[in-house]
């Protein structure tokens, strides 16, 4: 997906009960194009005309289309999105929607997070030729457009589904989501924790890839020592390797989980290794590395120690303090020199090493890292943008492969991007053996070479 103008944005896709409600599928497609987390609400009407699936489908999120229902977690699912919303667009508005609207009368759920709201909201109108000049829908536009500041995506001339010509057919999809796009310009991400957003649906379940396969984890953030009481840390949670983690065992993988400071539970399933330091981490990378498939490097490890840690607690007394640092070793290009032949375990092919790439600022470094790191993938974020990064449930990542692949991710949980990253992991474990098996076959046998 490429970044777009709603990157990191939550738009509420509000559908009524038009004709043209069809069109409303490729609207989300094409607000999901620009980078935007869309959620949709049906009215009753519209449910009539289009079916859930499709929107839950397409937007991961579960269908709002009944004001009275509850989310699973007992949340107000139109006070939801009302709060966390960029902006609200109605398209198709119907004749009978603009009148409610224009009224306050909130008995859907578009109307009743419209009213909630103090976030954009945009108006697509499509109806009958007649209805749209009908002075009680005029002055419900008027309404919306001139006392409620709503901006308004006037509909076009062209025929119509009553089989007439006029003017109300739905305005051009592009224009809507220009209108969009306009409404939220400029304005900060109202919401970018997950947990303040709609839910959800969760992940595909993925098949059992990865049965065999044996994977080490690292995660969360690792501790320097000052003195006995102080250290110099990071803000990793470990959310993102421990959801690794997690994946990975449900794909079936025998997995090392090698845990740093991490503030989420760890799975009760796998072997878990507890460490401190960076120096702590590579020990335990040693012990596990030679009988491992892959390495799926998570964790945050600090890129400098101080040299001469205290052993007692360092007092305030005598001033100021001067701390002496020296850089840690890079860790993955340390596993990365001894390439193939360095594991014992299953083949002695070298393990498929997944880097992370925590960026501020843009992503423009990511290909050189992974290049000078000499690993097969790099899963790069900007930890500066909304929902992204440390704490969070969500991440935007783009995966950047040794082929020059570069496969940018929208914003979704931690747990979905971790199969992403396994997606690619189980794909390139098969092609290693694969291409082992070959490489052992005598020469006549190989692919593409006659009897
Ligand atoms: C086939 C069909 C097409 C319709 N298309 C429109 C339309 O394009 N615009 C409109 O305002 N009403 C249209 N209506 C009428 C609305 O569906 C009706 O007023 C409904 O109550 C709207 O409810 P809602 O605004 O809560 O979705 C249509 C009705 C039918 C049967």
């Amino acid at each position: 997906m490429r970044e777009g103008r709603l990157s990191g944005r939550l738009i509420a896709l509000g559908v009524t009960g038009s004709i043209s409600a069809y069109k409303a599928v490729e609207l989300l497609r094409l607000l999901t194009a620009e980078g935007a987390d869309v959620v949709v609400m049906l009215s009753p009407s519209a449910t009539r005309f289009v079916g859930p699936l499709s929107f839950a489908a397409l937007s991961r999120h579960p269908v709002e289309s009944d004001v009275l229902d509850l989310l699973p977690d007992g949340r107000i699912g139109h006070i939801v999105i009302a709060d966390s919303a960029d902006a609200i667009v109605v398209a198709p508005a119907t004749a009978h929607w603009l009148a409610a609207m224009a009224n306050g009368l909130s008995g859907d759920v578009v109307t009743a997070a419209a009213l909630a709201t103090s976030a954009p909201v945009v108006v697509a109108p499509a109806m009958d030729g007649d209805m749209w000049t009908h002075p009680a829908t005029v002055s419900n536009v008027a309404r919306l457009r001139d006392d409620f500041g709503y901006t308004v995506v006037a509909p076009e001339s062209g025929p119509l589904a009553s089989g007439q010509t006029g003017v109300g057919r739905l305005a051009e999809l592009p224009a809507i989501v220009d209108a969009v796009v306009a409404a939220v310009g400029g304005r900060p991400i109202r919401q970018a924790s997950a947990a303040a957003r709609p839910p959800v649906v969760d992940a595909a379940p993925r098949d059992a890839d990865l049965v065999g396969r044996r994977i080490v984890i690292t995660a969360g953030g690792t501790r320097e020592p000052i003195d006995p009481v102080r250290y110099i840390g990071n803000r990793s949670t470990g959310k993102m390797g421990v959801a690794v983690a997690d994946a990975a065992i449900a794909r079936g993988a025998a997995v090392t989980l090698i845990a740093a400071a991490v503030e989420v539970a760890l799975p009760p399933e796998g072997h878990v290794v507890r460490v401190e330091t960076a120096a702590g981490l590579r020990e335990a990378l040693r012990d596990a590395m030679p009988l491992a498939d892959a390495l799926v490097m998570a964790a945050a490890v600090a890129d400098f120690t101080p040299m001469a840690p205290s052993d007692r607690k360092i007092s305030r007394a005598g001033g100021g303090l001067t701390l002496e640092l020296s850089p840690t070793p890079d860790l993955l290009a340390e596993i990365a020199a001894l390439g193939a032949g360095s594991g014992d375990g299953p083949g002695t092919a070298a393990p498929i090493l997944v880097g992370f790439a925590a960026e501020t600022g843009g992503l423009e470094r990511a290909p050189e890292k992974l290049r000078a790191k000499g690993i097969d993938l790099l899963v790069a974020n900007d930890v500066s943008e909304a929902g992204s990064g440390f704490g969070t449930d969500t991440n935007r990542v783009t995966i950047l492969d040794r082929g020059g692949t570069v496969d940018a991710l929208p914003l979704m949980t931690k747990r979905e991007v971790a199969d992403r990253i396994l997606d690619r992991v189980a794909r390139a474990l098969d092609a290693r053996d694969a291409a082992a098996q070959t490489a052992g076959m005598h020469p006549d046998m190989q692919e593409g070479r006659p009897a």
